[in-house]
């Protein structure tokens, strides 16, 4: 297959092909995913969990993704590498331009970063400087002691019109993607139709663009609580290949997530 590129994931949108993407923090899986048609692997922050057992991302560093996207780049061919700039590192436009740069000489591609309208200023500074955003709403892990813990989103109307305005500000700052964690799945349907950019949805339902998972979740071999919206596909894999190339196949079909994997 051909590189997948930004444009490339308007393209798959535009035509109703789902997204898979899944994260990856070195050569090894990114090769696998790569070669099991994962179409953009995600240096995500949660490496702070599934790799160094903290309780939280916050204390991810830049320093840290781009080591790990660095190892990413080297085994992975075609998908699309996005990087997540980690707690404390967007705080200003100028911060997240400079961090940014680090994580794409580093081989990101596009640079993931949480938050709404707040964000929506440094998302057109990025943009404008040609680096590709992704942009995060929902249940944002880096706001775990804003949020009081890791709650659900989206549940009240308050906070559903809230979303939608996140949404939107986002798309019109030039945002080229947006992941959608952990809300009620018929919001994560409206939104997506809101939106003319591609949603990626993590426990937001099946009516998104694409769907993300944490590599070590859908694997199975991340040892705390399975959130609802993970599903092992190792189990009936049987290889770490075939559990990916089924989590990509299920993806597509819109087979997964299921009933069972929504809020
Ligand atoms: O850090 C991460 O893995 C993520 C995904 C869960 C979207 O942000
Ligand atoms: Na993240």
């Amino acid at each position: 297959r051909s590189a997948v590129t930004v444009p490339r994931l308007a393209e798959m949108r535009a035509r109703g092909e789902k997204i898979a993407m899944l994260t990856a923090y070195d050569a090894s899986f990114a090769a696998v995913c790569d070669a099991a048609g994962v179409d953009s692997v995600l240096i995500g922050d949660s490496l702070g969990n599934v790799l160094q057992g903290h309780t939280t991302t916050l204390p991810v560093t830049v320093d840290d993704i781009a080591y790990h996207t660095a190892s990413v780049s080297r085994g992975n061919k075609n998908a699309l590498v996005i990087a997540d700039l980690p707690f404390g590192s967007y705080g200003t436009p100028a911060d997240a331009f400079n961090n940014s740069v680090r994580l794409m000489r580093a081989g990101a591609q596009m640079v993931k970063l949480e938050g709404g309208e707040w964000v929506a200023e440094t998302i057109r500074f990025l943009v404008e400087r040609a680096v590709p955003v992704c942009a995060h709403i929902g249940l944002t892990p880096q706001s775990v002691h804003a949020f009081g813990g890791f709650k659900v989103q989206g549940k009240t109307d308050a906070g559903a019109e809230q979303l939608k305005r996140d949404a939107r500000a986002i798309e019109q700052a030039g945002a080229q993607l947006v992941v959608i964690e952990a809300i009620p799945a018929t919001l994560g349907t409206e939104v997506t139709q809101d939106l003319t950019i591609p949603t990626i949805g993590i426990g937001a339902g099946a009516g998104c663009s694409g769907q993300v998972l944490v590599l070590h979740d859908m694997l199975g071999i991340f040892p705390g609580k399975r959130p609802r919206f993970v599903k092992n596909f190792l189990e009936s894999g049987g290889s770490v290949h075939n559990a990916i190339a089924a989590y990509v196949k299920a993806v597509k079909d819109g087979s997964f997530p299921g009933p069972e994997h929504t809020f």
